[in-house]
């Protein structure tokens, strides 16, 4: 009650928190929890193939959906907003989606591309890996496909959920590999068709070798084979690593070549996570081999900065963000730099993310990771425990007018445009002639960081709205300052005045 009304209260004060939803200035926050569309507005899948796309509309339950121009063998679940069917006819169609509750009514575009092409946003999800490592069971991914609507991440743009290692059971003298039995005692079939009614996808995990990174078998000389099992299971993307493979450029890019032409014959969309780590830079070839992403760093840590550490394969936020200085220039839609997972929430706990003393961040550490992995164009895959995080990880990790910069479908990455010692000012832009702009204070205490417009590029008058406290701060004509805590990353959005 108190929430409603102070929400109310500041609609009153300060009308642009709460205003009308127009898509072409600005994605407005959940306020007195009216619908707001988001997720990806560009959805590319391929056609005469099993289609899912759920509409993310945040806001109060419940909530009734329409879709207004959707291809031939579609239907629309009126009260979950998950679309299914199957489209056979290649094209570009315009659908209007429609979100209502008691407190108001939202509508976006959304454009389906039925095609070859895949992931034209950064894929949204969950990642197994940085909480749990080895200990993962069809009990925790259903909890966690549960969890993921009860929590608002589906309704915020979350898609798919990533089982990663150690899935595995036996292979067998036919070649076919198995889930690990007591692992996984009702399949992997039934359990894509749970996480698939609950609106959302399921990728799995292999490598491009004998054995993955956990000793579990890979798919080396197995490729058409487990791709067709992954597809048989109902599968969605493929998360493929390099442990055990050769060092060489020339037998990543085959090898990887020849798991994507597997993938491409089952028919089904599968989108396809390249991941070796970067040595190979992967940002010149992984698109070419057709992967739709590739990591581009060792293993992020639940750390702010793990010092020294990065070539023995570890890596923290810090870390991770200046390998990303330059790699702007590979990402488009449908190709994708991966930073790796959000250690968001993880507060030191997770199994294989607080490896080597990595012991956890501060929430604005958290807040900085998901504000610069939005500006990255980043996959946005979560990591901690989503079954019991709490409410500041629940509202870093849906935050849509964040997410709407990440999802932005012109699909730019930021580049880092100013650095003075520790302070750095990110820009990324949007859709509509929009920008997005991080300002990042990696020192030890607050400091004013200013952003100018000759350095983004942009002259004028510009308005500003900052996306974690929701508020639009005004216009700004030249330059724009603002002062900015320690480990802190001010994530704006700006947009031409016109007169
Ligand atoms: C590698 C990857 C991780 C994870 C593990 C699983 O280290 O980089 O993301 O998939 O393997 O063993």
């Amino acid at each position: 009650m108190l929430r409603i009304t102070l929400c109310l209260l500041a609609a009153i004060l300060t009308p642009s928190a709460c205003d009308t939803v127009h898509k072409n200035i600005y994605q407005p926050p959940v306020c007195d929890g009216r619908p707001v569309i988001g997720g990806a507005s560009v959805y590319g899948t391929r056609p005469a193939t099993p289609f899912l796309y759920t509409i993310a509309a945040a806001g109060r339950r419940p909530m009734t959906f329409t879709a207004k121009g959707l291809p031939g063998g579609l239907t629309l679940d009126r009260h979950t907003g998950i679309i299914t069917g199957q489209v056979d006819a290649a094209g570009a169609y315009t659908v209007t989606v429609g979100a209502a509750n008691a407190g108001g009514r939202d509508t976006a575009e959304l454009t389906l591309v039925i095609g070859e092409r895949l992931a034209l946003t950064p894929p949204m999800g969950w990642m197994s890996w940085n909480q749990f490592g080895p200990d993962i069971s069809e009990t925790l991914i259903r909890q966690v496909a549960d969890a993921m609507v009860e929590s608002g991440m589906r309704d915020a743009g979350y898609q798919y959920i990533f089982i990663d290692d150690h899935w595995h059971g036996k292979r067998g003298a036919d070649g076919i590999i198995s889930p690990h039995p007591d692992k996984f005692p009702g399949g992997m079939k039934a359990l894509s068709d749970y996480v698939h009614s609950k609106g959302l996808k399921l990728g799995i995990y292999s490598d491009a070798a004998e054995h993955t990174c956990g000793g579990e078998p890979g798919s080396l000389g197995y490729e058409d084979n487990d791709a067709g099992t992954y597809a048989e299971w109902g599968m969605d993307y493929l998360k493929y690593d390099y442990c055990g493979a050769p060092k060489d450029r020339a037998a990543a890019v085959e090898r990887y070549r020849t798991m994507a032409d597997a993938l491409n014959r089952t028919g089904r969309s599968i989108v396809f996570g390249v991941c070796e780590w970067g040595p190979r830079q992967p940002w010149l070839w992984a698109a070419d081999s057709g992967g739709h992403l590739w990591r581009t760093t060792w293993d992020i840590r639940d750390s702010w900065l793990h010092r020294g550490l990065y070539d023995s394969g570890h890596a923290g936020i810090l870390t991770v963000l200046d390998k990303q200085v330059g790699l702007e220039q590979y990402a488009a839609p449908g190709r994708w730099n991966d930073p790796d997972m959000l250690v968001v929430g993880l507060r030191g706990k997770g199994k294989s993310s607080s490896h080597d003393g990595a012991n956890g961040c501060t929430e604005d550490e958290y807040r900085s990771q998901m504000s610069l992995w939005c500006l990255l164009a980043a996959p946005l895959y979560a990591s901690c425990d989503v079954r019991t995080m709490d409410e500041a990880t629940r509202s870093i990790l849906t935050n849509t007018e964040a997410i709407a910069v990440n999802q932005d479908p012109l699909g730019k990455q930021a580049r880092r445009i100013a650095k003075t010692g520790d302070l750095e000012v990110w820009g990324k832009p949007l859709s509509g002639g929009q920008w997005a702009v991080g300002l990042l204070n990696r020192s030890g205490a607050p400091a004013a960081i200013t952003a100018d417009w000759k350095a983004i590029g942009i002259e004028g008058a510009w308005y500003a709205r900052d996306l974690w406290r929701h508020e639009t701060l005004g216009v700004f004509t030249g330059t724009l300052t603002r002062e900015v805590k320690s480990h802190e990353t001010v994530l704006l959005r700006l947009w031409p005045k016109q007169d």
